[in-house]
């Protein structure tokens, strides 16, 4: 029976035939509810996969489990996870996540291929979020790059090792904007901008996804979390999202429209609730925005367990009620609440939920299904061969090296002390961080090896020319820390600092290593405090006393607070958590083989206080001092109002000048596009690269605009003394913005330009936009 149901199935596949009667576009579209419109030959096969499924089989493809035996062991004879092995050979399981590696995804696939009645395969998700076993930078980091072609590469080479194992689908990007560094999840995304994270976005999708998803080397990737989830209250996990309607589409939509523009396969949806409803049973987000204006034709998964989460947050008062809700928003797979394999046929039985959006998410699912090739075969990423030889292989450690070392960004480099000499120096490297193999993987680290990261000593080891003193000065944390445990950093112990100090003095140079164990950053991690972790800014004042020649590397998850570092030590380099081939990137430009060019994604506080922090905030009714006894205007008693460092921010070891910014018009309509430039010279001694940001500012709107946004950037690399012109283009797309008139539009009116190396640009010209 299930060959005949089998050969029926693929002679609709291949023939490209409907076997469902359903017009093409003949869907009901009511205000509301826009459905998947039947436009192509996938969407034909699509259909007629679907007319052969049962109701249950089609709830089956929304269900997402985790990998929950040893596959490649026993199948379990009782409990949980022996209903859900009889799910998979009903068909009743659409997709799993966390089952890894050739042999286990080969195995799971196969019992669904082979024992269930219309052998659906299963779409194998997996968080590859900066790579799979060769790890490139953390996503924050490498957004520091502001270098799109590295990033989309960086994400190709993910990809390529992902899809080695078995892996067809990655939830990444993570496109979340955030202003607050006490989010640990900042270090998954690009930062605080809406431009520069679109363009990440963008070039992050194009990556994973390739030219063609169907080949075995590119897989679906998943723009999250949809959405706001980065603006949690307080920087605390998981909490509460409330924003206005211009912070909604100026800020935070935008990378998720990029996303769809990069023909996104998939959304995941977010755990925070937005506004008093939960993302995951939102309607407006999901089918007003995401599946109605934006026209998004792939399919939305929610995040692990949050249709679930839903009554917990006191939206729905089971589980049933969390499924309708869920489905019923637009939510077209269940990641591990379990609910809608539970609920849904009832509740559509009950009429409770339409049918048709059943249809609608499975034909969603199928799709991409279809794309993937994984009808036409669906083991194609399971060859045994090809996961021996790509995984970890040369070429991918020369990628994410190529990659860590875009991302370095030089915040300090007082009196030329940086790049060091390669020859002759007592140097003393210490530091908890120092010789640390593991947290340059940061905490989303797939399936790295523990200790797998090349160490900054490792590194510096390489150059044989000078001696090092390697003392770890201070333990970071106690015990043994892991994905899913709580921290416990050392804050008593301080046995090493005696040795170290001993260590420091009289070197040449002392390099410390400090900033935050590879589990302080992450989902879960938030942090109340954005200093040093525990004793590391006391062992480096301790330090500074012996010895004040001191290079500072930091290795971080998201910007700290190192306002004392700043006033005192004179060069410092911002290193992240850099991946696998960590220790070598930082070696190569202390040493000057690569000369840093890396810029800030996200502003630096000068005190947790200040938080949040962004560039590109309004500019109140008070901005200035109106006299210098008044207190009366927006600003802090204690603190100035400046970040420590400013988005977009980051020194070389050469120099820049701009001078000439020129405008192609002064005055124009809004449907002209005008041009600008700029000249900018190397002035200093060697070659450099530098990221050219354009700042523009609209001084009246019907809603308030930013004091600054950028609007565009472009890297360029210039010889010592060479002078290259930059053009950027300005055009209704760059100055329009979601008005008072809830429309995407350009208002007329005068605008600012600015053109630099960061926010604080001060080559400035202006220009006006008329009807
Ligand atoms: C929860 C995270 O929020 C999400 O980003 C991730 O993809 C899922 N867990 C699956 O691991």
């Amino acid at each position: 029976m299930k060959q005949i149901i089998i050969l029926i199935l693929f002679i609709s596949i291949f023939t490209g035939c409907e076997v469902n009667k359903k017009k093409p576009g003949s869907e009901k579209k009511t205000d509301e509810i826009k459905t998947t419109v039947i436009n192509n030959k996938t969407d034909k096969k699509v259909d007629s996969v679907l007319a052969l499924m049962t109701l249950k089989e089609k709830i089956g493809q929304m269900n997402q489990y985790t990998g929950f035996w040893e596959v490649t062991g026993p199948a379990p004879d009782k409990g949980e996870k022996a209903k859900r092995y009889e799910q998979l050979k009903e068909g009743l399981i659409g997709s799993m996540l966390n089952v890894t590696g050739v042999d286990e995804v080969r195995k799971v696939q196969k019992i669904v291929v082979e024992e269930s009645r219309l052998g659906i395969p299963l779409i194998i998700g997996y968080d590859v979020i900066h790579g799979y076993k060769t790890l490139s930078p953390i996503p924050l980091a490498e957004s520091a790059s502001w270098d799109l072609e590295a990033i989309k590469k960086s994400a190709k080479v993910a990809a390529l090792e992902a899809s080695a194992t078995g892996i067809n689908w990655t939830f990444a990007p993570m496109i979340d904007i955030s202003r607050d560094a006490r989010w640990g999840r900042v270090m998954e995304g690009a930062g605080e901008d809406p431009y520069l994270g679109s363009k990440i976005a963008y070039a992050r999708i194009k990556g994973f996804q390739g030219e063609d998803l169907s080949a075995e080397n590119t897989v679906a990737a998943c723009a999250k979390h949809f959405a706001a989830y980065g603006f949690a209250e307080a920087g605390r996990e998981y909490n509460t999202a409330d924003i206005g309607t211009s912070t909604l589409y100026n800020i935070v939509l935008p990378p998720f429209r990029a996303a769809v523009r990069a023909d996104v396969k998939t959304f995941m949806n977010s755990f925070n609730e937005l506004n008093g409803i939960p993302a995951t049973g939102n309607k407006f987000l999901q089918r007003e925005i995401l599946k109605g204006a934006w026209n998004f034709k792939g399919f939305v998964i929610s995040d692990w367990s949050s249709i679930g989460e839903m009554i917990t947050h006191g939206y729905a008062k089971d589980g049933k009620q969390a499924a309708e809700l869920a489905v019923n928003a637009g939510s077209d797979m269940d990641m591990e609440s379990v609910v809608y394999i539970r609920f849904l046929e009832t509740l559509v039985k009950e009429g409770k939920v339409d049918e048709k959006l059943i249809d609608d998410a499975v034909r969603r699912i199928l799709k991409v299904k279809f794309e993937l090739g994984l009808f036409d075969d669906p083991y194609k990423y399971c060859d045994l061969e090809r996961e021996k030889q790509i995984i970890g292989s040369k070429e991918n450690n020369d990628a994410v090296l190529d990659m860590a070392k875009r991302s370095i960004v030089l915040l300090k480099n007082e009196n030329k002390l940086l790049p060091l000499k390669k020859q002759g120096l007592n140097i003393a490297l210490i530091g908890p961080l120092a010789n640390d193999k593991n947290s340059p993987l940061g905490s989303w680290r797939a399936a790295a090896d523990e200790n797998s990261a090349i160490s900054v000593l490792e590194g510096l080891q390489k150059y044989t020319g000078n001696k090092i003193v390697h003392k770890k000065g201070v333990r970071l944390v106690d015990g043994k820390a892991t994905f899913v445990n709580e921290l416990h950093i050392n804050t008593t112990d301080r046995t090493g600092f005696t040795e170290a100090i001993k260590a420091a003095k009289n070197k040449d140079v002392v390099i410390m290593v400090l900033g935050e164990y590879a589990f302080q950053t992450g989902e879960g991690r938030s942090r109340t405090s954005i200093d040093l972790p525990g004793l590391q800014q006391e062992l480096l004042e301790e330090i500074y006393k012996v010895n004040k020649n001191i290079v500072l590397v930091l290795m971080n998850g998201r910007p700290l607070a190192i306002t004392w570092a700043d006033e005192h030590i004179p060069a410092i380099v911002e290193s992240w958590h850099l991946g696998t081939q960590s220790g070598n990137a930082i070696a190569q430009v202390l040493y000057g083989d690569y000369n840093p060019a890396g810029k800030l994604p996200m502003t630096f506080p000068r005190s947790l206080g200040q938080i949040p922090i962004y560039y590109n905030h309004k500019n109140t009714g008070r901005p200035t001092l109106q006299s210098p006894e008044m207190v009366f205007w927006s600003h802090y008693s204690d603190e100035s109002n400046d970040p420590l460092y400013e988005f977009g921010y980051g020194l070389s070891y050469t120099t820049f000048k701009y001078d000439h910014l020129k405008l192609s018009k002064l005055k124009f309509s809004k449907d002209e596009e005008i041009e600008v430039s700029v000249r900018l010279t190397n002035t200093g001694e060697i070659k450099g690269e530098e990221v050219v940001q354009m700042y523009i500012r609209d001084l009246v709107g019907s809603v308030t605009r930013p004091v600054r946004e950028l609007k565009g950037f472009e890297k360029v690399s210039l010889k010592a003394g060479e002078t290259k012109t930059v053009t950027f283009k300005i055009n209704a797309e760059t100055l329009q913005f979601y008005t008072g008139n809830s429309k995407w539009e350009v208002e007329p009116g005068d605008f600012d330009i600015w053109i630099g190396g960061n926010s604080d640009a001060d080559l400035k010209a202006s220009f006006t936009v008329v009807e």
